[in-house]
């Protein structure tokens, strides 16, 4: 809600989608309370606080960092990789350096709060990926401005006690998320290790072309996860939501408890997004 708020402040005073995206997303990243985004995200096995994060335009420039430590707005570095380089994705001490050439404050991102949470999980170091933490892993934001053109923005400090060095599907243009102009957009939350195999953000983007519906071309999404991991997929969640050229918006998960933000004018409300799961 005070992602979109922030993003709707932009939006209502002629600001680009694109200006939208990368303030709401900044929002959460600086919340020290949300344990999976920026600030205050869990840690690696190793203590390490890793980010990662990617912005796309309606022109299909995109920008991304991966493996990102120390700053704590990752997703303003992935807008500069797009509009300041001839790269798409920074990634470790690289994309650490090019934020600080642009002037970003180095900081340590990890709060005593998550620093006991990572020291109480050290005394069985147990690795079980938890569904629904905080009902997301991930923060998507996909927004339409006043000339239709669409952006999208999508930032993560992923599972935590994750293997160090893991990088997931959130800056992975085409599986955290997409964004085409003529169709529409879509954005990942939960497993990133599944959505990469089904470059989900994609697909839902390919199903609306075909002519679904957000909602449809999410759950046909979801359901490729669920007929390509039938094995496990019950343990997982995996969740898109999706805006269309025509302001249409839908989301489906695996699991239940997905929700999901929509803002316009005096409107900003949470809606419960339709599951496979129940
Ligand atoms: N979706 C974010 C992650 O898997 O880390």
């Amino acid at each position: 809600l005070e992602a979109n708020k922030a993003a709707w402040q932009k939006l209502s005073n002629n600001g680009s989608a694109l200006d939208a995206v990368e303030a709401g997303v900044r929002v959460t990243e600086s919340d020290a309370d949300n344990r999976s985004v920026g600030l205050g995200g869990l840690p690696d096995r190793d203590g390490n606080v890793t980010l990662d994060a990617c912005i796309m335009n309606h022109e299909s420039e995109c920008g991304a960092v991966a493996y990102l430590q120390d700053i704590e707005n990752p997703i303003s570095v992935a807008r500069k990789v797009m509009e300041d380089t001839p790269h798409v994705i920074l990634a470790g001490d690289g994309a650490l350096q090019f934020a600080l050439d642009k002037g970003f404050q180095k900081e340590n991102l990890l709060t005593e709060k998550s620093k006991a949470e990572y020291v109480e999980w050290l005394k069985t170091a147990e690795y079980k990926p938890k569904v629904n933490v905080e009902l997301h892993d991930t923060i998507g934001m996909l927004a339409i401005d006043q000339n239709g053109d669409i952006s999208g923005g999508c930032s993560t400090s992923g599972l935590g006690y994750k293997m160090q060095g893991r990088v997931r599907d959130s800056p992975i243009i085409g599986a955290g998320l997409f964004v085409d102009n003529e169709v529409g957009a879509a954005t990942a939350t939960g497993m990133g290790e599944l959505v990469l195999t089904t470059l989900g953000s994609f697909l839902t983007v390919e199903f609306m072309r075909q002519g679904m519906s957000p909602l449809e071309a999410c759950k046909a999404a979801v359901m490729r996860t669920i007929e390509k991991n039938k094995d496990s997929y019950k343990e997982m969640q995996v969740g898109y939501v999706a805006l269309d050229k025509y302001g249409r918006y839908g989301g489906y998960s695996i699991q239940p408890g997905f929700q999901y933000t929509v803002t316009y004018q005096n409107h900003n409300k949470v809606y419960d997004a339709q599951s496979y799961l129940s």
